[in-house]
């Protein structure tokens, strides 16, 4: 008999209805126009679910308040994890402490882990006790702690300390000049009502790195490196959400990825063991992309880990991680089969 997989997903309001789904009201509260940036497009869960029927029975079981029930009414073999969640801190782990709680097995990182690289903020306080290389760093709590950010070196990066998908991280969020620093702060502070990184500014190349797989089979696939030369004239070098969501559109693409990266064996070398390391230290499984970026001495320094990795299917958007596997070698569909192989190896 074929092994049976539940899909967990979120996808974007207005494209359950491609799937055949009614929105779910009650999960539908949020708002700002960046709300459902983390969640799955339908051609994305599609396309896990035409990967994943070639070997098992699929179902989707769409995380939104019937989530409990969806599963009690379908039991399945495995989960496939890729929900997002909505509010909250602990958005990423619900749906895997459920899991958990009801011994159902899952593809991907458990609540704590996801919990914590979601956490930015916490993720680099573990990795700092590891020793594994990350950017110095300060967390800003309250406006009264904003106000006492005048030590802090610049330029320096501010970014909220739960949040993915480049959410609340603008070209603006670079701050190089001293009397711009507690504002930006104080405006996060209050937009995003969660703590606030404010970490030193790495100016050297970025870089992302896809692992695959679980010790010792772990493996890292060709690193991706982020270019910034075909940003708008004046933009800053990042990453973040005009990059991703707002200038580079299907009329005028922009090249931002290069893969594999020209590096030398050294570099590599030294990126490839920030990642792992970064993975091992935060208990990461199956697998994960890990972002970094290199000091202005050119050591690689871990932004943050991303253990629900973005896997949009078209090789033209900005997922890596289908990126990285494309460069070597791998298909989407033997992409996710390698997931769910590396989970079905490590349940034994
Ligand atoms: N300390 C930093 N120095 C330089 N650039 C940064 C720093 N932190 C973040 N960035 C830029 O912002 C982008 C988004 O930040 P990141 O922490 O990866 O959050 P997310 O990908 O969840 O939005 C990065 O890809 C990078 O371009
Ligand atoms: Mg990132």
């Amino acid at each position: 008999m074929r092994m049976k997989i539940g899909i967990a997903c979120n996808v974007k309001p207005l494209e359950l209805a491609e799937l055949g789904m009614e929105e779910d009201p009650p999960s539908i509260t949020a708002a700002g126009e960046d709300a459902y940036a983390e969640w799955d497009t339908a051609a994305t869960v599609r396309a896990v679910e035409r990967a994943l029927a070639s070997r098992y029975d699929t179902v989707f079981l769409v995380a939104n308040s019937g989530f409990a029930e969806k599963l009690d009414r379908a039991p399945v073999d495995l989960v496939f994890n890729m929900v997002e969640g909505l509010h909250g801190a602990f958005r990423e782990s619900l749906v895997p402490a459920l899991l958990e709680e009801r011994g159902v097995p899952y593809t991907g990182s458990d609540p704590l882990t996801l919990a914590l690289c979601l956490d930015k903020a916490r993720a680099k306080e573990v990795l700092a006790f590891h020793g594994v290389p990350t950017a110095p760093f300060c967390v800003v709590h309250d406006e009264a702690e904003a106000a006492a950010l005048n030590g802090f070196g610049l330029p320096a990066m501010v970014k909220p300390a739960a949040e993915g998908s480049s959410k609340g991280i603008f070209d603006a969020n670079c701050v190089r000049d001293r009397a711009a620093l507690a504002p930006k702060v104080r405006e996060l502070l209050r937009q995003y009502r969660q703590p606030v990184l404010v970490e030193a500014f790495l100016p050297g190349r970025e870089f992302t790195v896809a692992v695959l797989g679980n010790p010792p089979d772990r493996r890292v696939l060709p690193i991706v490196e982020i270019n910034f030369n075909d940003l708008p004239p004046g933009a800053n070098p990042v990453y973040g959400y005009e990059a991703k969501w707002v200038w580079d559109t299907p009329e005028k693409p922009l090249n931002l990825f290069t893969c594999p990266a020209p590096v030398d064996g050294p570099l590599c070398e030294a990126l490839e063991r920030a990642a792992l390391d970064a993975c091992r230290v935060l208990r990461v499984r199956d697998w994960c992309r890990v972002d970094l970026r290199l000091d202005e001495r050119g050591a690689p320094q871990v932004m943050e880990l991303n253990p629900l990795p973005g896997i949009l299917p078209d090789p033209r958007e900005n997922s890596c991680f289908p990126k990285a596997a494309a460069a070597a070698g791998l298909t989407y569909e033997e992409m996710i089969h390698r997931v769910v192989d590396a989970a079905l190896a490590r349940l034994g």
